[in-house]
């Protein structure tokens, strides 16, 4: 980044003095919209057609401008462009290299358009891109979820209340759980891009633009599905963003919630998982120690999608219509956002299917802390008794097992019976954890079978 070139304006026409060293620094986007140069480029390129179809420029302008900005890119590209902090953004550092190299011709591709057009569209553009390749990276976390809750679907694990044990479930449907938030989140990406992909352009600085512009022909050469109804709008609508910040936020949550269950499950204390050691990292003091780093930054990560969510809505709350320099303040929060879920999301597609599954560890967690205690309350009330007795009952046999150290499976028949005499010998295929779970036999619940099926769902479900 260099603040060499001389800062003639290419606003500079009605100043008497230069601006301020520091305020041209403080003003400055480049350094986080430089980035955009792409999105800058294709905008450019489809406004400059364009402008030739419609009369504006002529072929041979056009074509000069569309060469020139194919030479910007590759500059750009092979790092030998020299941004420059006085040209204030990705736009003006473009357009006046463009000028730099094709002459007059490069200062009439601003003709019928403004930066606040401009720099909305390239925001649209750039999300768009950015959802497609987080789409993709969900996608492989999903398909990971499900090959790893294939192998999964008897494998029995406590399912939680409290974080304390409440009843046996499958690890594949514990996976599967973290499957649906996922898919949602999916869901709401979809949506979401519905609102981004439409095109500012034409809007120009807020009241749209003198010349007979054609914007369906400008959507479509920039695959925008609907063009912004009102210059106004169009040039201070972040709404898209914000959406998609929550979105991000919400689906780190997800993702911190799903962290958080593999730190615990890695601990010692459970065991119920082994992370591969190349995501995990040591103690510098500590020999033993194998930390989960990533589940842990994961979790952490989430903290700044809300915060850049917040920043946004705050950003936004009480601004007048149309363009305001605030808005230059929508990208940073944006990009971080972008980034932030973009990296948790592939170091989990990375992590999920590679880790050690402890199913020992997990049954004899199920077997602990009276996990079939509901299906013994079940099975009396299916021998006649109101569930509230019934409850009872099972209070009653859980405090006698507490007191012997067994299992309500362990139990002899005679001791049940004392507590119930409907409790008849065919009692022990409930209390067995694998008959708990065959048990839950509808959508959505834990049985094998129904398990298997949902699994074939969830497959269909991200088919594109
Ligand atoms: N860098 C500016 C932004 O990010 C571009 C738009 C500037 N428009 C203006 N009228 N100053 O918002």
């Amino acid at each position: 980044m260099s603040d060499s070139k001389k800062s003639k304006k290419l606003w500079g026409g009605r100043f008497n003095e230069s601006v301020d060293a520091f305020v041209e620094a403080f003003t400055a986007s480049v350094t986080f919209d430089s980035r955009m140069y792409q999105q800058d480029i294709a905008g450019s390129k489809a406004h400059a057609q364009m402008l030739a179809k419609v009369g504006v420029l002529t072929g041979k302008e056009c074509d000069a401008i569309l060469q020139g900005l194919s030479e910007i890119e590759l500059e750009i590209e092979q790092g030998r462009f020299d941004w420059s902090i006085p040209l204030e953004d990705v736009h003006m550092n473009i357009e006046a290299r463009l000028t730099e190299k094709i002459g007059i011709t490069g200062k009439k591709l601003h003709t019928g358009r403004s930066r606040n057009d401009q720099v909305a569209t390239d925001v649209r553009l750039y999300l768009r891109d950015a959802i497609d390749q987080i789409m993709a990276e969900l996608h492989r976390l999903q398909t990971g979820l499900l090959d790893l809750a294939e192998s999964h679907t008897t494998t029995i694990m406590p399912g939680f209340t409290h974080l304390q044990v409440a009843q046996p479930v499958s690890f594949a449907h514990h996976l599967l759980a973290w499957f649906e938030m996922l898919k949602r989140d999916a869901e709401r990406l979809l949506d979401c891009c519905k609102r981004v992909n439409v095109l500012p352009l034409g809007a120009a600085a807020l009241a749209g633009t003198t010349y007979s512009i054609d914007r369906p022909y400008v959507a479509e050469q920039l695959g925008f599905d609907a063009i912004a109804e009102n210059s106004l709008d169009a040039v201070s609508d972040r709404d898209f963003a914000m959406e998609f910040c929550f979105i991000a936020a919400l689906c780190l949550t997800h993702l911190s919630r799903q962290a958080e269950e593999l730190v615990i499950w890695s601990s010692a204390q459970f065991g119920f998982i082994q992370l591969p050691d190349r995501f995990c990292t040591g103690s510098s003091i500590m020999p033993q120690k194998k930390n989960p780093d990533v589940p842990e930054l994961v979790r952490g990560k989430s903290g700044r999608a809300n915060g850049n969510l917040i920043a946004l809505l705050t950003l936004m709350k009480s601004q007048p219509l149309a363009y305001n320099k605030d808005n230059q303040e929508d990208k940073e929060p944006l990009f971080d956002s972008i980034e932030t879920l973009q990296g948790c999301l592939r170091a989990f597609a990375d992590m999920i299917p590679n880790i050690k599954v402890n199913k020992d560890a997990m049954y004899n967690a199920a077997k602990q802390g009276f996990s079939t205690a509901t299906d013994l309350a079940d099975y009396l009330v299916k021998k006649g008794i109101a569930f509230r007795d019934a409850h009872e009952v099972v209070g009653n046999a859980v405090a006698w097992c507490e007191r012997a150290g067994c299992d309500l499976s362990e139990m002899p028949l005679e001791e049940l019976q004392k507590f119930s005499s409907v409790i008849d010998n065919d009692v022990f295929d409930v209390l067995s954890l694998e008959g708990s779970i065959a048990a839950r036999d509808h959508i959505g619940g834990t049985a094998p079978s129904q398990v298997k099926d949902a699994i074939k769902r969830a497959r269909n479900s991200i088919k594109k």
